[in-house]
């Protein structure tokens, strides 16, 4: 199968970006470092422009002043070479915007115009909102009656997570946006799905043939999806407090990455074709039949005060602009049903959480063990073999296997063998980030949510929160620098199994083949 996206090799056209929110942290930290990245390798032609917008008035030698410095520390390429930073910071160009004020919009609409001509571009323009989600909709509307939207070419809008609180906010999110795009125009970044790793998931499926024809419940056991975060809630307390572990990461990276592992193969290579066998698994998702049902299949927890290393840590609760009573969970682990041909019975477990031990990011598959009268198995405890995809920061995959000992006793040896991406080609893997502006300024939307994904994914989380609004009794407590609730570990012991510990520290008697030097 070969991998021919029929967008993959065409360049963007020449374009104009309208990053909203340019003063912004998201600028900051991922998108002009994405946009220089891109320039450098030759991925944005010379016909663009870059418009910054944001309330606060800034020069245009600010804000090149400003791009310059994020570059330096964010990118992973330095702006060291002064011509090649020259040529692609003239590109850019600040404005500052009241986005309530449609006279804004006519005057932004001006100057497009002139950088239309200036940089030879056809009209083309990408919406960028790096902004609060109650913005979208006055933004869109500014955009239509500013004129913005009558220029030849193509318009998109690329818009952040959170889309909505829950699936009535997320309906009305959506409609004011119908109003003025469709929805082959509107690009929602779910970051994971820019991620290599993620992405590669389809190629370790549908490449391989010792994968692919056991990728059932008649020879996988389980599917644990790990993602663990040392940080708190940092600056970001104010939102994390009213949206909590499941909106923040389980309605959306959780549940792509579970979507990419549960998917049958597309029938082609396209990105409708993908999105509607995501959909598919989402529609098959078991929703939780009561509140009863949630409490025995989902964990929530919170953090305490408690230590990372050397380093003391506050409880969630003592966080800046966290209520000192809140309910908020900063976990969850859940046992997720897939009821279709291919995952009947076999339980996925997805657990997320802040101030765990290690940031880390994996998709472990467990196969089934095998018959227990076979030779080996009638003598060692065997155990059974594993697929792990390690999405971040480490990228790679092992595969876990029994190998006999050398030697005459017959002994069982576990061996783990790695393919260590990351330390094949280190910090060149593109960031997220630049993948998807790429992919968004080539109109190629196979990894970013589709409304019905969208939709489908809030009506599953919805059912979780409101059993959790009903009785709060059952939130749990976990020191920070923990592995979060041990209740989480009863979800998998009722079944037999455990979690599998995360970066392949395990049982000491595993031998690694690695790539990695280790
Ligand atoms: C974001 C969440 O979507 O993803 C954050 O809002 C979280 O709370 C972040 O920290 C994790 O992303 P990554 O790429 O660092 O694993």
């Amino acid at each position: 199968m070969t991998y021919n996206n029929p967008i993959e090799s065409i360049s963007p056209e020449g374009a104009v970006y309208y990053l909203f929110g340019a003063t912004g942290d998201l600028a900051r930290r991922k998108l002009f470092p994405a946009l220089f990245s891109l320039y450098k390798e030759g991925k944005l032609s010379e016909s663009f422009a870059v418009v910054g917008l944001a309330r606060r008035p800034r020069t245009n030698e600010q804000f090149r002043a400003d791009l310059y410095e994020s570059i330096n520390e964010f990118c992973r390429y330095k702006p060291s070479d002064a011509d090649l930073w020259n040529r692609f910071a003239q590109h850019f160009e600040y404005m500052s915007l009241d986005i309530n004020d449609v006279n804004g919009f006519r005057e932004l609409n001006k100057l497009s115009s002139e950088l239309d001509k200036r940089f030879h571009i056809p009209g083309n323009r990408l919406f960028y909102l790096a902004l609060a989600p109650s913005l979208f909709g006055p933004v869109s509307f500014n955009l239509r009656d500013g004129g913005m939207l009558e220029s030849e070419g193509w318009h998109r809008l690329v818009i952040e997570k959170p889309f909505g609180y829950d699936l009535p906010s997320a309906q009305q999110l959506n409609q004011q946006l119908n109003q003025v795009f469709k929805e082959e125009e509107i690009f929602r970044i779910d970051h994971y799905l820019g991620k290599e790793m993620v992405q590669n998931i389809q190629v370790i499926r549908f490449a391989n043939a010792f994968f692919e024809p056991l990728w059932n419940n008649n020879h996988i056991a389980n599917v644990q999806i790990t993602l663990s975060e040392t940080v708190g809630v940092e600056e970001r307390g104010g939102y994390y407090d009213k949206s909590g572990a499941l909106r923040d990461m389980g309605q959306n990276h959780m549940l792509q990455m579970l979507t990419m592992i549960a998917m049958e193969p597309p029938s082609r290579l396209h990105g409708e074709d993908i999105r509607d066998e995501k959909v598919k698994v989402l529609r098959s998702l078991r929703g939780y039949a009561s509140s009863e049902d949630v409490r025995r299949n989902v964990v929530r927890g919170q953090y305490t005060a408690g230590s990372l290393g050397s380093k003391e840590l506050p409880g969630y609760r003592q966080e800046d602009s966290v209520d000192s009573e809140s309910v908020t969970e900063t976990y969850f682990a859940a046992k997720v049903f897939v009821d279709n041909f291919r995952w009947a019975g076999v339980p996925f477990y997805i657990r997320t959480g802040k101030r765990l031990p290690v940031k880390t990011t994996e998709v472990v598959v467990e196969f089934k063990a095998m018959p227990q009268n076979v030779l080996f198995a009638q003598k060692h405890d065997l155990a059974p073999n594993l697929l792990v995809i390690r999405v971040n920061p480490m990228e790679g995959i092992y595969i876990k296997i029994n190998a006999k000992k050398p030697g005459a006793d017959n002994a069982v040896q576990p061996v783990s063998m790695e393919f260590c991406q990351s330390c094949q080609i280190g910090i060149n893997t593109p960031e997220a980030y630049e993948r998807l502006i790429h992919d968004a300024a080539r109109g190629d939307s196979t990894y970013f949510t589709r409304w019905d994904e969208v939709s489908h994914a809030w009506e599953f989380v919805d059912r979780i929160a409101q059993a959790w609004r009903e009785d709060k009794s059952d939130l749990a407590f976990y020191p920070a620098g923990s592995w979060g609730p041990e209740e989480a570990g009863r979800l998998l012991h009722e079944e037999g199994f455990h979690w599998w510990p995360v970066n392949g520290q395990e049982e000491d008697n595993v031998i690694w083949i690695t790539n990695s030097g280790k």
